[in-house]
């Protein structure tokens, strides 16, 4: 219940149109109750012969009046309050995707994304739905509850009292009832969750599926999965459900009860039957707000379950955050300075990088290499302070990474990831994402650099095709060079491409490579690849076996010293002559 606390902010914001709705709610709910009133008097005047047409017709118009201002009314409140409560959802929902988009990479790795969605989607509807018809079930039920009971007693408060008789009984199965609903729906959106991720990664991996003929276990797990749910929803309804038809089977009760009590105080003339027809009306007017009562304790149970599912992802801290005190990146050349840098992924306890030392020098090339798991991208990651690094060990310009603001840290790195992800989008706009204002012009000659002249011509709209999801109506290659030309036109000072051409074929890997010695000597450019050849033109090498630097210097020195690069170099060209695949390299 206490995360019903985050919804003050915006509900304050919007308390006049929704106390506006409110008072309409309250109009439409006296309207009704002065219908019983006029039916009372119609029946007592039918009952003593004083009823004309006159009468009749003047009391029907009041009815048909009444039901057009209800009319009226009901709208205004469906407007005002339902409508905020959409509003709220929307200032609810821009919190946690501001909140997400500060926390760090590690988070996302571990929630799995289809419950991320489930709880962006399913969680949010079921806190709109607590506030807006919760609030409304609840102002009307307690506001028609109240004034029933009050018609009542006016006209007969023994009679009343025994209506009313089962009432303290009914809070006690509520009680009940609302614990185990709040725990059940906990489970039904657990439960969605899981199925959302389910959907969304088979479609993500649908061509796997498909090649490895895996439709009938994939589609048995989904059975499965759905199954689930279904239980779970059939538990969760077990629960709520129960609501409805005990708080009616009450009102069936009272209903007995007052037409058997009532009855008699009207034969022996305590009440005229025209009370008695009221008090009947009165009694059918409470049995909706013993219902909303039922209804409201089950949406707000909803919604404080979802409430505390969203605020699972608001009250997770970024692991990596700007210092108390930063400052802004130095206007430097661009120079990296790893010294003694160690590193464990949190949750890990095995170190993935030890002791490793690298100077990455401004207008120079430097390569970085070595099997397959050596902490490579790990490094690179650590750089743009993806993962949190320890103080001292990685510094840019001289300053240690950990000081400098993280906006304009990352603003001075050119990042092509090895997954060269791509939004479903056009080409040009995947290009300009990190430099949205930049003109045509930029644009093509960074495409140019990156070699994706020929693509473009072959691509139906150029520039302006858009590519499918996650960009995979390119080829693997032609998606990398859209990264390397996303990363090149930020004119970030610093490159860092992790195996950004490793789907490239040899000859267009080294006509990008001619590019950038010859247009782009300023930068600092750090690569890591598998091919000989494109270290063999690297200013300065690398290899990292299993979290360290084994080997490190100029590619002829290395070659002349014979160590670990040396022994990895000939093993590849050794594979090339065999007819070996001659661009992957293990230095195991
Ligand atoms: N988010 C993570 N959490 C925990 N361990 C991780 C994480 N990412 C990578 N690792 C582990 O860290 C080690 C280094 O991974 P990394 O991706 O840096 O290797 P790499 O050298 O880039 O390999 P590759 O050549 O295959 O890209 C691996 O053992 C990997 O299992
Ligand atoms: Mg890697």
């Amino acid at each position: 219940m206490k995360s019903f606390r985050l919804l003050i902010p915006y509900l304050l914001r919007r308390k006049w149109v929704i106390a506006i709705g409110l008072l309409a709610l309250v109009l439409v709910d006296l309207a009704q109750l002065f219908i019983p009133r006029l039916i009372k008097r119609a029946v007592d005047q039918l009952t003593l012969d004083q009823a004309t047409t006159l009468s009749l017709l003047w009391q029907a118009g009041v009815i048909v009046l009444l039901g057009l201002v209800m009319a009226l009314l009901r709208l205004v409140w469906r407007r005002m309050v339902l409508g905020q409560a959409r509003q709220v959802e929307r200032d609810l929902r821009g919190k946690v995707l501001g909140h997400l988009s500060t926390l760090s990479i590690g988070f996302f790795h571990k929630m799995p994304h289809g419950d991320l969605m489930a709880r962006l989607t399913n969680d949010m509807d079921a806190v709109r739905m607590s506030v807006g018809i919760g609030m409304v079930a609840f102002v009307d039920g307690i506001f028609l509850g109240l004034a029933a009971i009050g018609f009542m007693l006016w006209i007969h408060p023994g009679l009343t009292l025994i209506a009313i008789l089962p009432m303290p009984l009914l809070v006690l199965i509520t009680r009940r009832l609302s614990r185990l609903t709040h725990r059940r729906f906990t489970t039904v959106q657990a439960a969605f969750s899981g199925l959302t991720e389910m959907v969304r990664q088979d479609y993500a991996g649908v061509h796997l599926i498909q090649a490895y003929q895996a439709q009938g276990p994939v589609t048995a797990h989904l059975d499965e999965a759905g199954r689930d749910y279904v239980r779970n929803n059939i538990k969760l309804v077990r629960a709520s459900g129960l609501f409805f038809p005990v708080m009616l089977f009450f009102t069936h009760l009272s209903a007995a009860a007052v037409l058997l009590f009532g009855g008699r105080l009207t034969i022996n003339l305590a009440i005229t039957p025209g009370d008695f027809v009221a008090f009947g009306a009165y009694l059918a007017l409470l049995s909706w707000p013993m219902m909303a009562l039922g209804w409201v304790i089950s949406l707000v149970q909803r919604g404080a379950a979802s409430l505390a599912r969203l605020e699972e992802i608001l009250n997770t801290q970024p692991e990596v955050k700007n210092a108390a005190q930063t400052r802004p990146a130095p206007d430097g050349p661009g120079e990296i300075s790893i010294n003694n840098l160690d590193f464990t992924y949190s949750g890990s306890d095995r170190a993935v990088l030890s002791g490793v030392n690298l100077i990455v020098q401004p207008g120079k090339i430097t390569g970085l290499t070595g099997p397959t798991g050596s902490g490579k991208s790990t490094l690179l990651g650590l750089i743009g302070r993806l993962y949190e690094v320890p103080a001292g060990r990685v510094s840019l310009d001289g300053v240690d990474i950990r000081d400098l603001d993280l906006a304009s840290l990352r603003s001075k790195l050119a990042v092509v990831p090895q997954d060269s992800f791509l939004f479903s989008d056009t080409v040009r706009h995947n290009i300009a994402f990190g430099r949205p204002d930049a003109d045509d012009q930029a644009i093509r000659a960074a495409a140019t650099l990156a070699g994706l002249d020929k693509d473009l011509k072959s691509f139906p709209d150029g520039l302006d095709t858009v590519v499918g999801e996650r960009g995979l109506t390119l080829s693997g290659g032609q998606r990398q060079r859209v990264a390397l030309a996303r990363a090149w036109l930020t004119g970030a000072p610093v490159l860092l491409a992790d195996d950004a051409l490793s789907h490239v074929d040899a000859l267009t890997e080294q006509m990008i490579l001619d590019g950038l010695l010859e247009k782009d000597r300023t930068r600092t450019v750090l690569l890591v690849t598998h091919r000989p050849t494109v270290l063999a033109r690297c200013d300065h090498v690398a290899v990292l076996a299993q979290g360290r630097i084994v080997d490190q210097g100029s590619p002829p020195e290395l070659i002349a010293s014979g160590g670990p690069y040396a022994a990895l170099v000939e093993r590849l060209q050794l594979l090339e002559e065999m007819g070996g695949p001659g661009d992957t390299l293990d230095a195991r």
